[in-house]
């Protein structure tokens, strides 16, 4: 039954070549050709099913979103939510937006030094055994791969319910050198603006109150020099 299954999902995914990409190692240094355009490429690490890569899709269509996860039923659940919402704002395919099958232990795989400007971290697993921490999407191990293929505007933007996990990360970008921006211990609470899209997990957590940390990490040489020249205005 089960492998019946997951045949059926994995039919689905092949169905929808216009959207689901099965073997994202095939385009790397050609994501501008897969999107027909030279766009700055957005990644979601770990997308889950998918409510923020849909919703950040049609919110800022100047720019390609691609979801990556490494679950066959994650992405097809995301491919339902990238096309209704698509549908809901009366547009026929979701052109700037691809749902990638893969494990980001690979990820420099996926993607030529420079091709993405922006790296999404949202509620990874926090694998709070210290056996497992290599395994934290922000272990500097991953920092380093991040670094390759992000451009000269690259940045990372990373939120997450779990504090543990938090004060790991900031000693992580702090350790290897980069510079964090709007740290935020509890991003709903009163700063919050209509830019933002939320998460599977941070519609759940805010649901039941609890805080979300959130900060940006400026990885791109343009992207640091950016945040020096304005770094002082939330003191003035
Ligand atoms: C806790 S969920 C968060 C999902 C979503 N970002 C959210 O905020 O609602 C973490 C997700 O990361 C994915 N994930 C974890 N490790 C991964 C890896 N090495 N490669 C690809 N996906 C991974 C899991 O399959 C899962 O969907």
């Amino acid at each position: 039954m089960r492998l019946r299954g997951r045949k059926g999902i994995r039919e689905n995914l092949e169905q929808q070549q216009e959207l689901v990409v099965l073997n994202p190692q095939v385009y790397k240094g050609r994501w501008a050709e897969v999107f027909g355009n030279d766009r700055p490429i957005h990644i979601e690490l770990g997308m889950g099913k998918g409510q923020f890569i849909s919703g950040m899709s049609v919110k800022y269509p100047d720019v390609n979103f691609i979801g990556m996860d490494m679950y066959d039923e994650l992405i097809r659940r995301a491919s339902e939510k990238v096309r209704a919402k698509w549908d809901g704002q009366g547009a026929k395919e979701p052109e700037t937006v691809r749902l990638a099958l893969g494990n980001i232990e690979m990820i420099e795989e996926f993607f030529a030094p420079g091709e993405v400007e922006r790296i999404y971290l949202n509620f990874s697993d926090p694998w709070p055994k210290k056996k497992h921490w290599r395994r934290r999407l922000t272990h500097p191990r991953f920092l380093d791969k991040y670094r390759q293929l992000l451009n000269e505007n690259g940045e990372i933007h990373f939120k997450t319910d779990s504090r543990v996990l938090f004060e790991f990360s900031l000693n992580a970008f702090a350790a290897v050198g980069l510079q964090m921006n709007d740290i935020s211990l509890s991003l709903h609470e009163g700063r919050i603006n209509e830019a933002h899209v939320m998460t599977e997990y941070e519609s759940k957590f805010v649901g039941q109150g609890m805080p979300i940390y959130r900060c940006e990490v400026m990885v791109g040489e343009a992207a640091v020099r950016r945040y020096q020249e304005r770094k002082m205005e939330m003191f003035e």
